[in-house]
């Protein structure tokens, strides 16, 4: 019926990649995220709790089939409480929009929920500090896709301390989740190097050709 549906729309010329197929079945995912958001609130268990102003737990679609994972909040963030509202986050929001996807239709959230001190690079103690916040949101959303912006996601998620250039445009499985997992280059490396953004759009055409796959 969907595959139906899928040939009828693209043969009318709708743009149907973004098509949801998952039926909604994680009613009440809201309620469960919140406790964990109220658990992040609490947490001192690294010391950046000491010196945020806001904790970043994530926003967007409880139910999203496509999660984004960035590094850390920045100063932008910590102040409103919201991941990738500076210029990095505007940036994704372009890349977004021009293969049809908006911020509310998929769930971002960070490696970790308080920001490191000018920005740094979290630690490998703060990532694990944080690690079981993000893997319980990813086990309540669900999702059908992955995506790792930059190298502390990647890290993180896969285990694997490679350039991005090396992880980019491929599909990873790991044991945990299996659903594709995709790296791609972190939206503020683009800012300080904006040679690259011809590669995004390889990365976002790659990740359209995963969201209308059949797998999807
Ligand atoms: N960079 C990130 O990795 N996350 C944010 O929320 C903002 C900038
Ligand atoms: Fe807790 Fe994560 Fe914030 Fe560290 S970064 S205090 S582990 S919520």
């Amino acid at each position: 019926m969907v595959d139906k549906t899928r040939l009828y729309l693209s043969e009318m010329g709708v743009d149907i990649f973004w098509f949801r197929t998952k039926p909604i079945t994680n009613h009440g995912s809201d309620d469960n995220l919140s406790i964990i958001e109220k658990n992040v609130e609490d947490c001192k268990k690294c010391s950046l709790h000491k010196i945020r102003d806001n904790i970043v737990f994530g926003d967007g679609d409880s139910s999203a089939d496509l999660m984004i994972i960035g590094e850390a909040p920045g100063r932008e963030e910590d102040k409103a409480g919201k991941p990738f509202i500076g210029r990095a986050g505007k940036l994704l929001n372009s890349f977004l929009s021009s293969i049809n996807l908006d911020r509310e239709s998929i769930f971002i959230t960070n490696t970790v929920k308080c920001r490191p001190p000018e920005n740094r690079n979290p630690s490998e103690a703060e990532i694990q500090s944080c690690s079981g916040f993000l893997d319980r949101q990813i086990d309540i959303i669900k999702p059908k896709v992955l995506v790792l912006l930059g190298k502390i996601a990647a890290n993180r998620l896969l285990n694997q301390d490679k350039p991005i250039s090396e992880l980019r445009l491929k599909k990873f499985f790991i044991e945990k989740y299996n659903i594709p997992i995709i790296v791609f280059y972190h939206p503020a490396y683009i800012l300080r190097s904006p040679s690259q953004k011809t590669k995004v759009w390889d990365d976002l055409k790659f990740l359209k050709s995963i969201i209308s796959s059949d797998d999807c």
